[in-house]
């Protein structure tokens, strides 16, 4: 088990400086703080975790709560945050809530009683009992992708209506006219915002809002397959479908398929989160992207902040979006 000697040795700087960036306890420059990250990682440096337990009620242990670990774009922001987590001596321990409420306050509780350093949030959906129970107890709290309501509490989430808007935009500019929306489950925040900016950019454009063009999703591929069938069974058969996630655009695309519907020819499909498949559909989808690693490096970044410095004031990032087009909306 590599010293914290040999970790210093290797980066050329002191023990101290080594414990600094371990435990966020002092500033430390972003040049001093990746070469003890890669040594440490090419140590395989682990604290001493029981001493440090001993000595500072500390576990170095995260907790990380997703809504659904089998979501790509889940499971690639988890992945960024573990990565940043364990580079800098700490362990995250991932609870998956399948977007049940109920689930979530089970494992709020479980995690409580396991003395974490903090814990990265993102919710199962409007429920604000599990979040207000880790801010009563004082642990230090990232919420990440949905937004909680009206708690200031530290947050990291993407310009979700922009999205919505620039994706929309991007079908009119090539035409479209009769342009559908598979939206995602409608107590989450991010989905309502992508809706809302699929209407802005039609109603900008002088194209009036269909209701009966607007599908029911759940972020889930099934849904995306149900509702794209239901869409392109209406009458005009739009020539565009904005799905609010690409694993329901992956959906859609398959529903096109059977419906003997190519894309983009007969029916042009754009995602939400660029998650790594949406470059290996057929055709490969244009999407809104999302930060996915930018958003895990940062929620550390705040946790570790927090941990250091509980009277912080709240802070709220929103990170932008972009569009990244494909051929599932454009051969050009
Ligand atoms: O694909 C899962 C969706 O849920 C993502 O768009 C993410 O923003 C989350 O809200």
């Amino acid at each position: 088990m590599p010293t914290i000697r040999e970790v210093a040795r290797k980066a050329g700087v002191s023990s101290a400086t080594v414990s600094h960036v371990a435990n966020n306890t002092r500033f430390v420059s972003e040049d001093v703080r990746e070469r003890v990250k890669t040594a440490m990682r090419e140590l395989n440096y682990r604290p001493n975790a029981l001493a440090r337990s001993l000595r500072r009620g500390e576990t170095h242990t995260l907790g990380l709560i997703l809504p659904d670990s089998s979501n790509p774009f889940f499971a690639e922001v988890g992945h960024a945050i573990e990565s940043e987590a364990f580079a800098l001596g700490y362990s995250v321990i991932l609870c998956n809530t399948d977007n049940d409420e109920n689930k979530e306050r089970i494992y709020t509780e479980v995690l409580e009683n396991k003395q974490l350093d903090g814990i990265i949030f993102v919710g199962a959906g409007e429920n604000r009992e599990s979040i207000s129970q880790i801010v009563k107890n004082g642990l230090p709290l990232v919420v990440v992708d949905r937004e909680m309501g009206n708690l200031e509490l530290d947050t990291v989430t993407t310009e979700n209506y922009q999205g919505g808007l620039l994706a929309t935009q991007h079908l009119i500019s090539l035409g479209h006219k009769v342009i559908g929306c598979i939206t995602g489950p409608s107590n989450i925040t991010p989905s309502a915002d992508r809706v809302t900016g699929y209407r802005a950019a039609l109603q900008q454009a002088g194209i009036p809002i269909e209701e009966s063009l607007i599908a029911r999703g759940d972020f889930h591929a099934s849904s995306g397959y149900s509702a794209a069938l239901q869409l392109l069974a209406h009458d005009p058969r739009p020539t565009a479908i904005f799905v609010c996630n690409d694993i329901m655009a992956i959906g859609a695309l398959r529903a096109a398929a059977q419906l003997s519907l190519s894309v983009p020819e007969n029916v042009a499909i754009v995602g939400f989160d660029d998650i790594e498949l949406a470059s290996y559909t057929t055709p490969p989808l244009t999407t809104v992207a999302q930060p996915k690693q930018e958003i895990g490096q940062l929620a550390v970044k705040l946790i570790f902040e927090r941990m250091g410095n509980p009277s912080l004031p709240p802070r709220r990032i929103i990170l932008s979006t972009q569009l990244v087009i494909r051929e599932s909306s454009t051969r050009s």
